[in-house]
């Protein structure tokens, strides 16, 4: 049975990865090692516990010696990793927990992984999952392809560039088999309410302040969770050993009109009428370092393994708003207690 690690798998992306491959492959046994920080939550998975290929491990990344010995126990054939600390605001005011978590926890699981297998890296892989904001920046044209050099503007993205370079690093000094992905923006069920979409659906749920960063004319190329998911399951079977590859949604949308769209969305499915939700809009002092466009070039991943986004942005977004709707208490749970002194610090 081969043994198949996922860090982060209580995290937004990751409980979507977990369920797909729990699901997916029975023959296989999926552990999932997290830490379950404010982004990870048991809630996420309580449909696939029980399942007899699925074990879930509480642990730190950061932890060298735990995470050696877990290896050495469980022998993973390969890793899929996600566990990140990965929201850009948080990284401007906790720098060095992105450090910790991002380039260190990679560094230690790359070693324990290395250490393991050094002497007979057949049919093993370590993949990566990282994102489109190692790139910086796009002006108001172009796409970040595969090729684009790398040159990160938060400390988010700066993290998670440092961490992509040491995987590259390990393939080249080590022969360590690895692969990576660089996703666009996500968004779908079970997203924790600092990102922009879930945060608006949760404030327009209670009638609060949506606050736009500066004039809101950024661009951000969207694709839903479920579909990076199918992605990552295609890369890890399919993907070449030692090559990257960009995923992205081929939807590129300016926040003021992602946010107006669903503002419309909300008012229909809330019964209000039209134009409460939009009202509710308010601009608000930009994030520092702000990149201005993401946009992906996906066709290598399209053309060379097949995968292409299964869900038009609209539908989506309505799948996405109808699972918070139904899942008041899941939203409820995490943004009682610590959330609310983030939200404080963060918006008032
Ligand atoms: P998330 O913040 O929702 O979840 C992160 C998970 O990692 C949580 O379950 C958390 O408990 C766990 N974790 C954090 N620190 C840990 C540590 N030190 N040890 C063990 N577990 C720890 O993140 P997400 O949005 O699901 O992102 C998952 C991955 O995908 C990240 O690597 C992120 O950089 C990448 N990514 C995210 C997006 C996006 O739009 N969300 C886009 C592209 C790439
Ligand atoms: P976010 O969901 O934080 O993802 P990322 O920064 O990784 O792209 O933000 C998406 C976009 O929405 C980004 O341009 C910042 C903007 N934004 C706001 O305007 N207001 C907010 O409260 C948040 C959280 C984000």
């Amino acid at each position: 049975m081969l043994k198949l690690l996922i860090t982060g798998g209580c995290g937004f992306i990751g409980s979507h990865v977990v369920r797909l491959f729990v699901e997916k492959y029975p023959d296989y046994h999926i552990y999932n090692l997290d830490a379950l920080t404010y982004a990870g939550n048991l809630e996420n998975l309580v449909d696939v516990e029980s399942n007899s290929n699925y074990t879930f491990i509480k642990g730190d990344i950061i932890d060298e010696a735990f995470v050696n010995k877990l290896f050495e126990d469980y022998k993973f054939d390969n890793v899929i990793h996600l566990a990140a600390e990965s929201h850009v605001d948080r990284s401007i005011e906790d720098p060095l927990a992105f450090v910790k978590t991002n380039v260190i926890g990679t560094m230690v699981l790359l070693n324990a992984f290395k250490n393991l297998w050094k002497n007979n890296f057949n049919n093993k892989r370590f993949y990566h999952i990282s994102t489109d904001e190692v790139y910086g920046t796009l002006g108001e044209t172009g796409l970040f392809t595969e090729s684009t050099s790398y040159d990160p503007n938060s400390p988010y993205s700066a993290s998670k560039a440092s961490s992509d370079h040491f995987v590259r690093a390990y393939g080249e000094t080590y022969g360590l088999p690895y692969i990576i992905t660089n996703c666009s923006n996500n968004y779908g069920p079970n997203q924790f309410p600092e990102k922009l979409i879930p945060l608006f659906i949760n404030n327009i749920i209670n009638n609060k302040p949506l606050p736009v960063y500066g004039d809101g004319n950024y661009t951000r190329d969207w694709l839903y969770v479920v579909d990076h998911a199918r992605a990552i399951d295609v890369a890890f079977h399919d993907g070449v050993n030692g090559e990257t590859y960009n995923i992205g949604g081929f939807n590129e949308w300016k926040n003021i009109d992602l946010v107006k769209l669903l503002c419309a969305q909300m008012d229909i499915e809330l019964g209000r009428p039209e134009g409460t939700s939009e009202n509710l809009i308010t601009f608000v002092k930009d994030r520092p370092g702000h990149d201005l466009r993401y946009a992906i070039d996906a066709s290598k991943i399209k053309n060379e393994l097949g995968w292409e986004p299964s869900l038009i942005f609209e539908e989506g977004l309505k799948k996405t708003i109808h699972w918070y709707l139904n899942n008041e208490e899941w939203l409820n749970n995490v943004t009682s207690g610590e959330y609310q002194n983030y939200y404080q610090k963060q918006y008032n």
